[in-house]
C-alpha cells in the first residue's frame, strides 16, 4: 500500500458503512482524537442509526467517482467497513484505492459455517429461493432487505412473516403477509419466541455473519426449521481484517508505520 499519510493535518479516514461494525469502528477511532472521521452511508435507510462521527450520505458515482472523492477530500486512509452482500461499493473501494493511490483495507465479517443439526439449502438469489420454496404452501420468515423481497410475489401459496429495517412498499402482492418492522440486534430466545409464535418452518435470509442476528440460526437449528440462506457474493481482492478490534490494530499500523517512514 502507498504512504500517503499527510505530514503537517490531522490524518483523514473515510469509513464506508451502513454496518454496527462499521460505527463501532468509527466509535473507536474518534476516541483516539487524532484522527479526522467521516462515515459514509448510501442514504437507503429512512433513519439510519446514530453515528459517532460526521456522516456524508450517498453514492460517490462509481469507482472513478469514489477514487475521485478521496483525491478531492485528501483521504489518508479507506477503510471498506459495508456489508458482506453490498458487493459493488466494496469492488468499488478496491478499485478506487487503486487508481488514487489512497492506503485501503475492508473489514469484512466471517461468514456462519453450518454445524450439526443446522438444515441449510444454499441459493444464489431470492428468485432461486422462491424455487426452493416449492409448490406446498409453507409459513416463511423472510429476513431480507426491501430490494431482496419482490420475487416472493410470485409465490402466494405461501404465508409470509417479514423482517426489515423500513417498510416494504409497495407491499407484496400474496394474501397473507404480516409485516415488522425492526433492527438488530435480536436475542435468540427473541427469535425463538417468534418462530414458534408464527408457525414459521422456513426462514429466507442473508449470510451476514457475527453476532447481531445469528440468534435466528440457532433458533432454527432447535426449532428444526429450514433455512435458505444466499451465498455470499464474491468480493475483491484487497487487505482485510474480520473484527471490529483487528481493524483499529491495522489503523495503528498503518499510521505507525506512515509516522516511522516519515522520521517522525
Ligand atoms: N446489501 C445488504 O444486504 C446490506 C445489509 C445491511 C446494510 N447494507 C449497507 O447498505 C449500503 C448499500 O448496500 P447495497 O447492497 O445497495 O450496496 P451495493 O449494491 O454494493 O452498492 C450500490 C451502490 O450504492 C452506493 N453505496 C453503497 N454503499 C455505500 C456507502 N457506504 N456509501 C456511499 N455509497 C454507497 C454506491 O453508489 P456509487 O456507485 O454511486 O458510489 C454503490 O455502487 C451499504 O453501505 C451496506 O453496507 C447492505
Amino acid at each position: 500500500m502507498k504512504d500517503n499519510f499527510s505530514r503537517t493535518r490531522m490524518k483523514k479516514v473515510l469509513i464506508l458503512g451502513g454496518t454496527t461494525e462499521a460505527r463501532l469502528l468509527a466509535g473507536r477511532l474518534a476516541a483516539r482524537g487524532d484522527l479526522d472521521i467521516v462515515l459514509s452511508l448510501a442514504g437507503r435507510t429512512a433513519e439510519p442509526a446514530e453515528q459517532p462521527v460526521p456522516v456524508r450520505r450517498g453514492g460517490f458515482g462509481g469507482a472513478e467517482g469514489l477514487a475521485s472523492h478521496l483525491r478531492d477530500q485528501h483521504i489518508d486512509l479507506l477503510i471498506d467497513a459495508t456489508h458482506p452482500y453490498a458487493a459493488q461499493i466494496s469492488r468499488n473501494a478496491e478499485a478506487a484505492a487503486r487508481l488514487s493511490g489512497v492506503p485501503a483495507f475492508a473489514l469484512r465479517r466471517t461468514a456462519w459455517e453450518p454445524v450439526a443439526g443446522d438444515r441449510w439449502h444454499l441459493v444464489a438469489d431470492a428468485k432461486e429461493a422462491v424455487a426452493v420454496l416449492g409448490n406446498e404452501p409453507r409459513r416463511v420468515f423472510l429476513a431480507l432487505g426491501r430490494q431482496e423481497i419482490g420475487p416472493f410475489a410470485k409465490a402466494p401459496q405461501h404465508s409470509y412473516v417479514i423482517r426489515s429495517v423500513d417498510p416494504i412498499e409497495p407491499p407484496l402482492n400474496v394474501p397473507d403477509a404480516e409485516y415488522i418492522l425492526a433492527r438488530g440486534p435480536f436475542a435468540e430466545a427473541d427469535e425463538r419466541r417468534l418462530l414458534a409464535e408464527r408457525r414459521i418452518n422456513t426462514i429466507v435470509a442473508k449470510n451476514s455473519g457475527g453476532s447481531a442476528t445469528y440468534g435466528k440460526i440457532a433458533a432454527a437449528r432447535e426449532l428444526g426449521i429450514d433455512m435458505i440462506l444466499f451465498r455470499r457474493p464474491d468480493v475483491p481482492d484487497m487487505p482485510s481484517v474480520e473484527t471490529v478490534a483487528e481493524a483499529v490494530t491495522m489503523v495503528d499500523h498503518l499510521t505507525a508505520s506512515a509516522t516511522r517512514k516519515r522520521g517522525v
